[in-house]
């Protein structure tokens, strides 16, 4: 089976296992596995903040940091199309009792005007307890949602400084911020530089069987500490997966150019297979959102039947996302099956 379905599907490396196999632990509740540690401080120096903190899932690490940073009833401004608002189980209104203020963005990008409208403007005629007190705002970088997309630099810059300027705090959800560097050369540091919190996964593309971190100030992730226990992610031994963390962080980064290639090439035979639609332009990284002509669950039904697994994201909408474990050959296969698969659909 080519499985395109996420590139949270890769199995650790030989070389992987071997790093977590001789893993030294210790228990991490009590701050004593020495590998947990070494993972968070050497993601601190990779992000440029003070600390971070090793979590089970890239959701708690993004649970967490709202649970942190607000307070009940606050709002928390992001686009639609986000993780936190589409497949975190409703954890911000669950777990912080927060409202999310969800903005329209495009391919998961909003602008700067966007966001001011959504801070709106004060007046002594109208009282101030009516509104939910806006205090964070959240970006997600490279955005799932949006296929894979990478927000423009200075976009970042402009709507943290706005977001600034009303006072609000600013959490980065950088699961995929290797992909972003990989494609633009961009840093992961300077991703990371404005936001008080980054969330990064070590579990997507860089291909560690489990795992996310949150990275901040030194107070910002002690108390950070506090709500990964209360979320129940107080984990003992886990330097045993922080070493494939940690091993994926050392040596996978390199590879992720490759993973951007494979998805440019399944996306070039996709726009010349008539009735997809897809915008090669928008194919950035590693995820291709695209739409076929025919019910989409059928599609991916018959792809699979064929040997190739994606993911069904819409009544026409598919999502495929290449990562190390497929290969170039591999991604060429599954353009065939789709053309075939189309064409049969089409008959
Ligand atoms: C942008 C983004 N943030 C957060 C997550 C959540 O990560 P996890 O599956 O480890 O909870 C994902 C998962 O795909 C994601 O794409």
């Amino acid at each position: 089976m080519i499985d395109l379905r996420s590139d949270t599907v890769t199995r650790p490396t030989p070389a992987m296992r071997e790093a977590m196999a001789r893993a030294t632990v210790g228990d991490d509740v009590y701050g004593d596995d020495p590998t947990v540690r070494r993972l968070e401080a050497r993601t601190a120096e990779i992000l440029g903040t003070a600390d971070a903190v090793y979590m089970p899932t890239g959701t708690m690490t993004n649970q967490v940091a709202i649970r942190a940073h607000t307070e009940h009833g606050d709002r928390v401004i992001m686009d639609i199309a986000s993780h936190v608002v589409r497949s975190e189980g409703g954890g911000p209104a669950a777990l912080a009792g927060v409202t999310v203020h969800p903005l329209m963005g495009d391919r998961g990008i909003f602008t700067a005007s966007q966001l001011r409208d959504a801070l709106g403007v004060t007046h002594p005629g109208s009282p101030t307890t009516l509104t939910p007190p806006a205090t964070l705002l959240t970006v997600e970088n490279t955005h799932n949602g949006g296929g894979g997309s990478i927000w423009p630099l200075e976009l970042i810059d402009e709507v943290v400084a706005i977001a600034r300027a009303a006072g609000l705090r600013c959490h980065l959800d950088c699961a995929r911020v290797w992909n972003a560097s990989a494609a633009t050369g961009i840093p992961p540091a300077r991703y990371a530089r404005d936001f008080d919190t980054v969330s990064v996964c070590f579990s997507k593309a860089l291909g560690a069987p489990v795992g996310s971190a949150l990275a901040g100030s030194t107070e910002f992730v002690a108390r950070a500490r506090r709500f990964k226990q209360q979320f129940g992610g107080g984990f003992r031994q886990a330097g045993i997966i922080a070493a494939g963390a940690l091993y994926a962080l050392e040596n996978h980064r390199g590879d992720l150019a490759r993973d951007h290639e494979k998805a440019g090439h399944l996306a070039d035979v996709l726009v010349s297979i008539p009735g997809v639609e897809l915008v090669r332009e928008h194919v950035e990284t590693n995820i291709l959102r695209f739409n076929v002509p025919c019910a989409a669950a059928h599609f991916v039904d018959g792809c699979r039947e064929r040997g190739v697994t994606m993911l069904v994201s819409g009544a026409h909408s598919v999502r495929a996302v290449a990562h190390r474990d497929v290969s170039m050959e591999d991604v060429g296969r599954a353009g065939e099956v789709i053309r075939e698969v189309l064409e049969a659909a089409g008959r």
